[in-house]
């Protein structure tokens, strides 16, 4: 067992060095099933969800390992579509096998997916999409999918899934005909992967709107590729707003990033100027936040990501006035709050929205991790607090930072990662 033991009150300054970004990564493995070659994935994070990924291609027959930073999938000789439950059962991304397993191997069975302990993650929109356009699935704690001859459909998602977005993608590949994803999610990994399929020889178009459309293919290409997922906008974020709690100044190379939400929502609260060092690079200048963030609700992307509401929250703990997070996506995902008000900040839940009064200083704790983004948001609170903290359950932070201490350090802060 690890913990951080880490001591607040630090200005942060350097440039912060952001990863490919998990929510890429992942379902990036997922689609190598497709390909019966090589595929080299640049910049990949070596975090736990990655490490499960790759065990569950390796069970499958498959090929995984790193050189370096890319991490080499080779699945030509995959031989089995039955997912282990000791692998899918630890994270989320195990579902995303079932479209390719289907494309590839007209089958795929699982016990239900784990995931974050943030709330409900069931796998109904999952089913209906691919029941929609011709999949059998029994659909139970052990769930089996086979695939008929799939027809290309017009599939209305009632909710923008972003696993089901990409499981249907992987899924009609090689539909006959063209499928229509509705109300598809559009998140920027979600362009990634459509990407790296039409590298691989599929036909869609259309990620990042509101529809999808996959025309057939009769086969994939079974060539060696390389790809270089997005950077990590959910771990910038997370940056960001550590320095919005902490004051300093940091450096980022995530182009992207200036035009998004979150960005617009620091700046606007003055909490941070952006300085242009060139076209790739600029720097954020921080000040402690002159007022609350005001009412903040959670959304389908290009919308505030509910991956940065508890790193949200822990800013606003130090902010200057009253701060309202709403999250619309995950109602419950507050677990981590009861954590956060060991160091004496203002927080209060009701329903699906925390409320917080911010304070001048808050003091360090011991505090104990249930949940990847929770997790972070109590680094957060524990570099913003007075003194010393104590971080437990650092592996769910570990699921999807790729040393996140290290890149802390480098930065100025005192963190250190204890064996206990
Ligand atoms: C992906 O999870 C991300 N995980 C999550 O990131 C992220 O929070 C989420 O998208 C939303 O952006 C990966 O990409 C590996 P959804 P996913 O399907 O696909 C409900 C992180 O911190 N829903 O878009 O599981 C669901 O309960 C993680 O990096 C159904 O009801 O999310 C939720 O309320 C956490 N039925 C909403 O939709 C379904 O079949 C959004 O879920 C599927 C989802």
């Amino acid at each position: 067992m690890e913990r951080f033991e880490i001591v607040g009150g630090q200005k942060l300054y350097g440039e912060v060095g952001i990863s490919g970004a998990k929510n890429s990564v992942l379902p990036l493995i997922a689609a190598s099933i497709l390909s019966e070659g090589k595929t080299h994935i640049r910049n990949c994070p070596k975090i736990y969800d990655v490490e499960v990924m790759t065990e569950i291609i390796k069970s499958l027959g498959g090929k995984a390992y790193f050189d370096g930073n890319t991490l080499i999938l080779d699945t030509a000789d995959l031989n089995g579509s039955e997912l282990p439950e000791k692998l899918t059962g630890q994270i989320r991304a195990s579902l995303f096998t079932v479209g390719p397993l289907l494309t590839r191997f007209g089958k795929a069975a699982m016990c239900l997916p784990g995931g974050c302990n943030i709330g409900k993650r069931p796998i109904d929109i999952h089913v209906a999409a691919l029941r929609e356009i011709g999949v059998g699935v029994t659909y139970g704690e052990y769930t089996t999918f086979r695939r008929y001859e799939l027809e290309g459909k017009r599939v209305v998602l009632r909710f923008p899934s972003v696993g089901a977005t990409e499981n249907l993608m992987m899924a009609s590949v090689k539909s006959r005909g063209i499928t229509y994803i509705v109300n598809c999610a559009k998140e920027p990994e979600i362009i990634d992967l459509q990407n790296y399929l039409n590298l691989i020889g599929a036909k869609i178009s259309g990620a990042g709107t509101d529809v999808i459309t996959v025309e057939g293919v009769e086969k994939l290409y079974s060539a060696e590729v390389e790809f270089t997922p997005s950077p990590d906008r959910i771990e910038a974020g997370t940056f960001i707003f550590l320095g919005a709690a902490c004051g300093g100044e940091l450096e980022f190379s995530v182009p992207s990033l200036r035009n998004s939400l979150f960005i617009a929502k620091i700046v606007g609260n003055n909490a941070c100027k952006i300085i242009q060092k060139d076209d790739k690079i600029y720097i954020l200048k921080f000040i402690r936040p002159k007022k609350g963030f005001g009412k903040i609700v959670t959304a389908p992307y290009p919308g505030f990501p509910t991956d940065l509401q508890p790193q949200l929250v822990a800013c606003a703990s130090v902010a200057d006035g009253m701060t309202v997070v709403e999250d619309s996506v995950f109602p419950e995902r507050f677990g981590y709050v009861k954590e956060l008000k060991k160091t004496g900040a203002d927080l209060s839940v009701y329903a699906n929205a925390c409320v917080a009064v911010g304070r001048k200083t808050i003091a360090g704790a011991c505090m104990s991790a249930a949940d990847l983004r929770g997790g972070a948001a109590m680094v957060i609170a524990a570099l913003a607090a007075e003194g010393k903290s104590i971080v437990g359950g650092i592996g769910h932070i570990d699921r999807g930072y790729d040393r996140i201490d290290e890149k802390l350090r480098k930065i100025g802060a005192k963190v250190a990662r204890i064996e206990i």
